[in-house]
């Protein structure tokens, strides 16, 4: 499928880019900002002013850390979505309703939307570009995965040559606060995210960040772009980092590792005549510490791509936050204003080659680390190695400790595996809880080196 059209605007088109904004917090402020504040510069850019002609808020005696022109404030969304003199409608309020059917009402009315929302692009995101094709407008969407980080054009046009093999990626930058917090200053979880939140990273209701939904609609996303196929949020396999432990870091760092929540995707070529399928899935992992991805720390982002041609390609930077994500946005602004200009629009199409389909996660083939509490008693670990050995995993190394803190009569075992089935995982886990020796499976995590 090619979503095409011919172009509305006309070239020469006179006098200022005319902007309604939706929504005035973290990232509205951001672009208010900037657009108040660059405006010359990004005049030069453009060849003609860009101004801010309405702004859209939920409540309006809020007090606001951004100041806008006197006048422009509504709460009324019909003050930009009927206002024929808006060229571009930017949506940074979030959320799937009502901001679904305000842009659909905008884009039939002629306007070009610029959105940061990963929600909104990943479930109706194909929906709304067809519209957009049909009406000969522009959505933008840089700032939806990766804030300030230049992703969805290089997946859109920069590796377009490429047949993507894989694409390993760190975008949630609330989770990674944390995890680098709690990994290098033993942080607790709750102190880490509520700095996380103080700091504007996390979403409005962070159980998106803690558990994974967010980095699932920006998989959906960069998965989409990269494979030129649809990725159903839904289908993404999901698991956030709640479980997480010191115990599991102190282990993971003796081991060479670190934890941090990957999200993953991967094409595997089957047999001839079959289509490839693709594996997409997000959780807390277990990298080598000498990997790219290994050292993307604090609240910055990174996706790393294997292209066929390009071979790996790292894209890092701040993918949260009020001034990195209005970078994006602001740019987007700039290249739908450029288009004006020239009178085009769907300038690059998103184009679907074909429907991959998603690998079951029963099938997926990965590393495992496993931390066990189990009796201290003469051949328990042999129970265990027949456990594993029964479904086809072999142990690549095991540690027992003498752990101070264990309660009596208990070992904790850490065991890493070599490349096993998650359907034979699973079904040595269900062995383990039938086996009176192991206590408590304290935690499962997957093992990749990208
Ligand atoms: P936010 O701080 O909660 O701001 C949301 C804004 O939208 C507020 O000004 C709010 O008005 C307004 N709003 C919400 N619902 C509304 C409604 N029904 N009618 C009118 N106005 C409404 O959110 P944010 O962090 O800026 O995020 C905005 C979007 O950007 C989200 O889609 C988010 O996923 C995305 N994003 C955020 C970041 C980040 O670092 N924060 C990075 C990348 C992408 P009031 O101010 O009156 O409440
Ligand atoms: N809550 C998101 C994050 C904001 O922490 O990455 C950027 O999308």
């Amino acid at each position: 499928m090619t979503i095409t059209s011919a172009p509305r605007s006309s070239a020469g088109h006179a006098g200022s880019v005319r902007i309604g904004l939706l929504g005035l917090g973290t990232v509205g402020g951001g672009v208010a900002r900037l657009l108040l504040e660059r405006g010359e510069a990004i005049a030069r850019e453009v060849g003609r002013p860009i101004e801010l002609r309405r702004v859209v808020v939920r409540d309006l005696t809020k007090a606001r850390d951004v100041s806008v022109p006197d006048g422009i404030l509504t709460d009324d969304p019909a003050n930009i979505l009927d206002d024929p003199e808006i060229d571009i409608v930017v949506e940074v309020m979030g959320g799937i309703h009502p901001t679904g059917d305000w842009l659909r009402q905008a884009i039939r009315a002629g306007k070009h939307v610029v959105t940061a929302n990963k929600d909104l692009v990943a479930t109706e995101g194909a929906e709304l570009l067809r519209l957009a094709a049909s009406h000969g407008v522009d959505i933008a969407y840089e700032a939806s995965v990766g804030g300030g980080i230049p992703l969805i054009g290089v997946f859109r046009q920069d590796l377009a040559a490429n047949e993507v093999q894989s694409l390993h990626a760190i975008i949630n930058g609330t989770t990674n606060y944390i995890l680098t917090r709690m990994a290098q200053d033993g942080a607790d979880y709750a102190p880490a995210l509520a700095e996380a939140q103080a700091l504007g990273y996390a979403e409005s209701d962070p159980t998106n960040d803690v558990e994974a939904i967010d980095a699932t609609y920006k998989l959906a996303i960069l998965a989409s772009l990269a494979f030129r196929t649809h990725v159903p949020q839904p289908e993404i396999y999901r698991e956030g980092i709640t479980r997480l432990r010191a115990d599991d870091f102190r282990a993971a760092h003796d081991l060479g590792y670190v934890i941090k929540l990957v999200a993953m995707a991967r094409r595997h070529h089957r047999g001839l005549g079959e289509p490839d399928a693709i594996e997409v899935r997000v959780h807390p992992t277990l990298l080598p510490r000498d990997v790219l991805l290994a050292g993307v720390n604090g609240v910055y982002n990174a996706v790393h791509v294997k292209g066929d041609l390009v071979g790996d390609v790292l894209l890092y930077g701040r993918g949260a936050g009020s001034a990195p994500t209005s970078s994006a946005v602001v740019a987007d602004i700039i290249d739908i204003a450029l288009n004006l200009n020239a009178g085009i629009a769907n300038r690059v199409p998103f184009k679907v080659a074909g429907d991959l389909p998603r690998l079951p996660i029963a099938e997926v083939e990965t590393r495992y680390y496993v931390r066990l509490w189990v009796a201290d008693q003469p051949g328990v670990l042999a129970q265990i190695a027949q456990a594993f050995g029964d479904h086809g995993i072999s142990i690549a190394s095991c540690i027992q400790k003498e752990t101070s803190g264990a309660p009596e009569g208990s070992a904790e075992l850490v065991i890493v595996t070599h490349l096993a089935r998650e359907a034979g995982m699973r079904a040595a886990l269900d062995a383990f809880a039938r086996m009176g020796a192991v206590r408590e499976v304290a935690n499962v995590l997957r093992i990749e080196a990208p």
